[in-house]
């Protein structure tokens, strides 16, 4: 039997990882500045996520969500406090597409309307509705394929408000990445997110944040969307959650309200996902490590501004995207191949940083001088 093969692999068996540094099969080390697509927040491996997993599984690993769990109200009071979102209501599944997948769900529960307003390169998983509200047609299969979906320009007000001003009736919900992170991070402006709150209060519609990449302290805010000073109605979020042990859920304003048998899954919400997330939360906050993203990130974004042959520097904290002048195009490969250094991409030419937001300032150094020396390289070669 072999795997389906839906994944491009770099030829890298990766067995060992700790911080922000990796290792593969043969014992090579490589930095991390991937984060394993942003899902590793307080660092690989971390001390007390691993005893806090491990004390967890010899407790219980698992029952259903049929009796109390103390470990899920511990968990929403931890995210209540470290969000600062605190009368909000949590619900706990395992992904970041099933916490969209909710989240549309809920807004169509509360509201009784349909439409939903998403926005042109944005990604929001994989799952049915999920898919269908993200703007790329080769990943939604043909009965993934609704109506119900309307795509409007990125950071576009007036054509927000001339959506609502036509359809405001119909429209359930608003779903945005605060950081767009898959299109190649493209932030959502202030004015924007500002507006869609209005737009949504006016019309009753619900304002869903998509914090699944952008969120869990990543930017300098718990939520990205936060640099508005607008709630927004549901946060989802995942990835940096459980720094590599699967969790997702939504946050949910307190007007929301839920009824037996609204929204339900057999693993979401598992002792060990909770204690797994409960472990990251108090690691952010006894490392301070959303005050330091913003430090390190500013840093790192300067660096990058001012390096020879980088063209466009995006991002905010430690969610950075930056482009290539013309012939420097192999740069994440040299990097990763000859200066032993993960990174993400975006099509077409975008390389991203999702380090984790505990890397050391030793190691964006490290970074800076390895790029430093993987430009040179490629120009040498060029020349
Ligand atoms: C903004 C955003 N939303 C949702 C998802 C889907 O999350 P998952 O892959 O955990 O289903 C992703 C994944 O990259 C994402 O970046």
């Amino acid at each position: 039997m072999s795997l389906f093969n839906v994944y491009p692999l770099n030829p890298i068996a990766i067995t060992k990882a700790a911080g922000s540094r990796v290792w593969d099969d043969k014992g090579q080390e490589y930095l991390d500045m991937y984060g394993g697509h942003a899902v590793i927040s307080i660092g690989h491996t971390h001390p007390h996520w691993v005893k806090r997993i491990e004390d967890q599984l010899h407790a219980m690993a698992f029952y259903s969500n049929s009796v109390i769990m103390p470990i899920q109200a511990q968990l929403a009071n931890a995210i209540n406090d470290v969000s600062g979102k605190k009368d909000f209501q949590l619900f706990l599944c395992n992904s970041g597409a099933e916490a969209n997948e909710n989240a549309l769900k809920l807004a169509s529960f509360h509201t009784g309307r349909k439409k939903i307003i998403s926005f042109k390169k944005a990604f929001h998983g994989r799952t049915s509705l999920a898919v269908a509200a993200t703007d790329n047609a080769s990943i939604i299969a043909p009965v993934n394929e609704t109506d119900n979906i309307i795509f409007l320009p990125f950071n576009d007000i007036a054509a927000l408000k001339n959506c609502f001003a036509t359809e405001s009736n119909e429209i359930a919900a608003v779903i945005i990445e605060g950081i767009q992170g898959v299109a190649g991070i493209y932030k959502a402006s202030v004015p924007f997110l500002q507006a869609i709150r209005k737009c949504c209060d006016d019309a009753g519609a619900i304002y869903i944040a998509d914090s699944v990449q952008c969120g869990y302290g990543r930017t300098g805010h718990f939520f990205s969307h936060d640099i508005a000073g607008v709630n927004a109605d549901i946060y989802s979020m995942a990835k940096g959650m459980g720094n590599g042990f699967p969790i997702g859920a939504i946050l949910i304003a307190p007007h929301i309200q839920a009824k037996f048998g609204l929204l339900g899954t057999t693993f979401g919400g598992n002792p060990l996902a909770c204690a797994a997330a409960l472990a990251v939360i108090e690691v952010i906050q006894k490392e301070n490590l959303i005050a330091t993203a913003v430090e390190k990130g500013s840093y790192l974004i300067d660096a990058l501004k001012n390096t020879v042959g980088v063209k466009i520097v995006r991002g905010r904290g430690l969610m950075i995207g930056f482009e290539m002048e013309t012939g420097l195009e192999e740069l994440r490969k040299v990097l990763l191949s000859d200066y032993k250094v993960f990174t993400g991409e975006a099509k077409p030419n975008v390389i991203r940083l999702l380090p984790s937001l505990a890397i050391t300032m030793e190691d964006i150094n490290l970074f800076l001088n390895r790029l430093n020396a993987a430009i040179q390289q490629l120009k040498q070669t060029h020349s």
